[in-house]
């Protein structure tokens, strides 16, 4: 806030002036030299030719020309902001994390919120899925949380999330569209992936256009494993349930405001938290066992299905504060690197192939997008709690291994710098029998693509679903290729044909298809 204040260019004596002084310090350079002008390049003469020797001009223009990072491959734009997760009860009878021991915890957290197709310069109101990423600074761990504000996704399998991208994100030849999905490529992709079909449900719904990311939900989307200090483990689903409550806008609107500011999201969040008005959501957790899952009418590692909250009730077990906006953009929102394989004690991966491929994903992309294996030294991204390892060297290392052990076993005395792994307490992998042939195949309980779909439709309002149908003809309106068209209507006839035929009709398709084969895939005729 203080960097908020306004005076004019004035020193304490109240003369304009840029030179240091009063109340403002001397400016240096990179390397602490003090600065003597900061304005005028070192020249041979008035006008003549700029000397090799301005170390001052070079310094800050090779440092500029060096300013910008990849941004990330998705969700490249994003808005993040700092505040903590208050623990309401203590959990310790179904996961022992840190986080959940003791009512009343407080835990320091860092959130982004992003969309997932647009560039980092794209509108925040385009229709899409929106990131919710929570960061979790426990005592035991960073904890990442890395969820979206729609509950289930496009695909089963992270080897097909570069395809889904790639059709989502600008065409090769042309460069566009950077942030809609009104395009052949992105339909043409989902036409011909059938487990699209209920996560475009949610997306061509409300819930693609939130009023801000103050009024989203999250969810953590695959399942988890809680896992007790007695190793017994039961699964579980996260939620975030925001306590402004759940509003949309409707395309109109998001036009509209695209069109004034385009920066409406982001400047919402900053300007609710310095006012004050801080925004709260509170975590849920589905919890259910071994049985349930065994018996549930879909497989729990399948990321294109949820489990009812009819059947498994959303348990509220804390909340998140954001109540501090960041004090640098870059340092904190866009260096901030979450991964899901960033887990703690207390919690565990299930075998869904999404989850297991985004394990290996994020690690792998910060390396480029950050430069260095050492981005968990950035101040955002290190742990709040002891670390302790012989992790060494590197781009960019800033604490490396102290003393003389830098390897294990070692025979050197044990101190801070020489830590031993802990048995005990260390991080165990929930043990799991593992059985059968190492095949690349679907299986067969990630079918029916199309049951929980019909579900999320039948179950919005006349208006929300005439909202459904009116962004289904839009966007496929855009599409130039008609079979593609008809490829996506024929998968609506297995959703509903109520909206199957609107869609239809205000496409102006001669000829209503048949519905698709409740095939897993088209490309299931490839050999096992
Ligand atoms: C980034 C969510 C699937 C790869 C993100 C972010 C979120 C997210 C919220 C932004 C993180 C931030 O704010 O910095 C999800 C969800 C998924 C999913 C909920 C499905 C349930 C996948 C899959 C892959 C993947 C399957 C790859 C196989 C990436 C990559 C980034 C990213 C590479 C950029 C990370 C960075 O540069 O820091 N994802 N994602 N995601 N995701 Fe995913």
């Amino acid at each position: 806030a203080e960097s908020f204040k306004y005076n004019g260019n004035k020193g304490q004596g109240g003369e304009l002036h840029q030179k240091a002084g009063d109340d403002y310090p001397t400016m240096t350079t990179a390397q602490g030299c003090p600065v003597h002008d900061d304005q005028n390049s070192l020249k041979a003469g008035t006008r003549g030719p700029t000397t090799m020797e301005d170390h001052v001009m070079r310094e800050k223009i090779f440092h500029f020309d060096h300013e910008r990072i990849p941004e990330r491959v998705v969700h490249a734009r994003g808005y993040g902001a700092h505040g903590y997760f208050e623990t309401y009860e203590s959990l310790s009878d179904i996961t022992c994390a840190d986080i959940f021991q003791t009512k009343g915890k407080k835990t320091p957290v860092f959130t982004r919120f992003s969309t997932v197709a647009g560039n980092q310069g794209s509108p925040d109101l385009a229709r899409d899925v929106r990131g919710f990423a929570v960061k979790f600074y426990t005592q035991e761990g960073n904890w990442d949380l890395v969820g979206n504000n729609i509950p289930v996704f496009f695909i089963q399998d992270a080897i097909k999330f570069p395809d889904l991208i790639h059709s989502a994100k600008q065409e090769p030849d042309r460069g566009f569209p950077q942030a809609q999905t009104a395009h052949d490529n992105f339909w043409d992709f989902c036409s011909l992936s059938p487990e699209s079909t209920h996560m475009l449900m949610w997306a061509m719904s409300d819930r693609a256009i939130p009023r801000s990311f103050r009024f989203m939900e999250g969810f953590g989307v695959h399942t988890f494993k809680l896992i007790n200090a007695k190793g017994e483990m039961k699964y579980v689903k996260f939620h975030w349930k925001p306590k402004q409550g759940l509003q949309s806008v409707v395309w109109n609107e998001a036009l509209k405001i695209n069109g004034a500011d385009p920066d409406f999201h982001r400047r919402d969040l900053w300007n609710a938290i310095l006012a004050g008005d801080f925004p709260e959501w509170e975590l849920g957790m589905q919890v259910f066992d071994q049985e349930f899952a065994d018996n549930f009418e879909f497989d729990v590692l399948d990321a294109t299905k949820l489990i009812p909250e009819e059947q498994v009730p959303v348990k509220i077990v804390g909340k998140m504060v954001l109540n501090k906006v960041v004090d640098n953009f870059f340092a904190e929102t866009e260096q901030v690197a979450f991964c899901t394989q960033n887990i703690v004690p207390g919690i565990d991966f299930t075998n869904d192939p999404l989850l297991q491929g985004r394990n290996f994903s994020y690690l792998d992309t910060q390396l480029k997008r950050l430069g260095s294996t050492n981005f968990t030294h950035l101040p955002i991204n290190a742990p709040k709690c002891p670390m302790r390892h012989f992790q060494q060297d590197g781009h960019m290392a800033m604490h490396n291994p102290k003393g003389r052990a830098n390897y294990e076993p070692n025979s050197w005395a044990g101190d801070e710098n020489n830590p031993r792994a802990c048995p005990e307490h260390g991080f165990k992998s929930h043990h799991e029998e593992v059985m059968g042939e190492k095949v690349r195949h679907r299986s067969e309980t990630f079918a029916d693509h199309y049951s929980q779909a019909r579900q999320f439709y039948i179950s919005q309002t006349e208006t929300e679903q005439m909202h459904m149908r009116d962004a289904f003809a839009f966007e496929l309106s855009k599409v130039e290729h008609l079979p593609i068209r008809e490829r996506m209507v024929s998968h609506l006839l297995n959703v509903d044909k109520s909206l199957a035929e609107g869609v239809a009709e205000a496409l102006g398709l001669a000829e209503m298809p048949e519905p698709a084969e409740a095939a897993m895939s088209t490309r299931d005729d490839l050999p096992a």
